[in-house]
């Protein structure tokens, strides 16, 4: 007994010390929060802090405020936040608060109890980031450990012990003082302590997120911390540069390749599916399109229902993305042209969210009709007969037999091994395996 609570006493003297090293704001705001363990250990961290180092690089400080059972926080942590992190990890000043929308209750002295948005399974998956943060010191590993927690291919949603071992087992951590953390005290404190921290925000929506202090949408998070910079790191732009530097291609030269096909697989009300049909495919469409065979498959992370003759969905963002979905739907299959329709889609998806409502979609829809000469009366027929169901249905076995882990997903000829590439710089990825270049490519 006296050498299991010996034992346990040391995990927590150093964790603790691996939390001052990383971050002095969550050790700081702990000791204010009433851990009084760690008192003991303040006058030894307090050396630790005065050791500035000789040379601090300019940091971008960003603060993620997130729930781990969110659809959309996953889709940002795993698309977004991971791969900025892995670039930029010495440049950033990173605070993650795993809590969200969740209510913390003092039951009695020193005792919580919290409710998630999500149900207990959140606030369970929260302490598990909570304690990843915590124990594993280390910004980039804790991103890494989080993310893959959050990982839509997950079962029952990730962020469980289940998952902690699968993506302990991944990254070589071990994930035991995670989970016994997040079963103990130590696991409440640290929700305790984000839940404070958020409390003092006071955000409306997660993910919610800053960058130096401004709030950021995440849909081009990469490009706006680079932009934040001072002086941007070399990291801000290698990144551009091996953005545009497509992967190597060793076919035989004497091949000819005169069609690239490209799938994107996407959602009406995801935002990182409209900045992609914004920034990617319609300027390398305008540019490129004779090259180009093209398949919309509006669906992404939707759900069919066969009820009695017809079909149901339920969608990520609700029934406003299903009702979405469907006019894109609707869009390729009225206009059979697929030019047109990316055209169409793209203004659709590029001024509607899930923040906006009905009747704001029918304003934008009319719009957009009208910016490109569309005949919206038929897509209209459509929507509302079983017609646009059907169609919707196909997109979704079409979607369900790749099962993409985020939306926008891309294939390019099949491929998911350009999707990098194709997500942040279609136009050079398509020049690059077009043989001959054609002249539409830059040399
Ligand atoms: C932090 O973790 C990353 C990813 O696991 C690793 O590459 C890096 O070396 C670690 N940094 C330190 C200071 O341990
Ligand atoms: C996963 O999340 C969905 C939506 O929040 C919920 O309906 C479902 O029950 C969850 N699945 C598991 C296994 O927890
Ligand atoms: C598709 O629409 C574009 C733009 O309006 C037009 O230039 C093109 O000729 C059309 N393609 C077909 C096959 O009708
Ligand atoms: C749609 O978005 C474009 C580009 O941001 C903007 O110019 C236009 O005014 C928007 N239309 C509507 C109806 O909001």
């Amino acid at each position: 007994m006296f050498l299991y609570k010996t034992h346990v006493f040391l995990i927590i003297s150093l964790s603790l010390i691996t939390v001052r090293a990383q971050d002095d704001e969550i050790f700081s705001n702990l000791i204010d929060g009433g851990l009084t363990p760690m008192q003991n250990f303040k006058a030894d961290l307090y050396e630790v802090d005065r050791k500035e180092p000789t040379e601090e690089p300019e940091k971008v400080e960003i603060k993620l405020f997130y729930e781990c059972l969110c659809p959309d926080c996953r889709l940002f942590d795993t698309t977004s936040l991971k791969p900025t992190v892995a670039k930029l990890a010495p440049y950033l000043k990173l605070n993650l608060y795993p809590y969200g929308n969740a209510q913390t209750t003092e039951i009695s002295d020193g005792v919580y109890k919290f409710k998630c948005q999500h149900g207990p399974k959140e606030c369970y998956g929260n302490r598990l980031h909570a304690c990843a943060i915590d124990y594993l010191s280390n910004i980039t590993a804790t991103v890494f450990f989080n993310s893959c927690l959050m990982d839509s291919t997950r079962k029952n949603n990730g962020s469980d012990d289940e998952a902690a071992d699968e993506c302990g087992r991944i990254l070589g951590i071990h994930p035991g003082q995670i989970k016994f953390c997040a079963k103990h005290d130590r696991g409440m404190y640290l929700l305790k302590h984000f839940g404070d921290e958020s409390k003092k925000v006071g955000f409306k929506y997660v993910p919610y997120i800053l960058i130096n202090g401004v709030e950021n949408d995440g849909s081009k998070f990469m490009k706006d911390v680079c932009a934040a910079f001072k002086h941007p790191p070399a990291a801000c732009a290698q990144a551009q540069a091996s953005f545009s530097r497509p992967p190597t291609d060793t076919s035989d030269v004497t091949t000819i390749k005169d069609k690239v096909q490209i799938k994107v697989y996407y959602e009406s009300l995801c935002p990182f599916s409209a900045q992609f049909f914004v920034s990617q495919l319609k300027p390398t469409m305008e540019r490129l399109g004779p090259y180009l065979d093209i398949h919309l498959i509006p669906y992404g992370h939707a759900k069919t229902r066969r009820v009695k003759s017809a079909y149901k969905f339920t969608c990520q963002h609700g029934i406003p993305e299903c009702f979405g979905n469907t006019v894109q739907a609707c869009a390729i299959d009225v206009l059979r042209n697929i030019t047109r329709a990316v055209s169409f889609n793209a203004c659709l998806l590029q001024n509607t969210s899930y923040r906006s409502g009905y009747d704001y979609f029918i304003s934008v829809f009319h719009w957009c009709g009208s910016q490109d000469n569309v005949d919206v009366q038929t897509i209209w027929r459509c929507v509302h007969s079983d017609h646009g169901s059907v169609l919707v249905k196909r997109y979704g076995d079409e979607t369900h037999a790749l099962a993409p882990s985020f939306v926008p997903f891309v294939t390019i000829d099949d491929s998911t091994i350009y999707q990098d590439h194709a997500l942040t710089n279609l136009y050079s990825t398509v020049c690059k395996l077009l043989k001959p270049t054609p002249r539409e490519c830059p040399l």
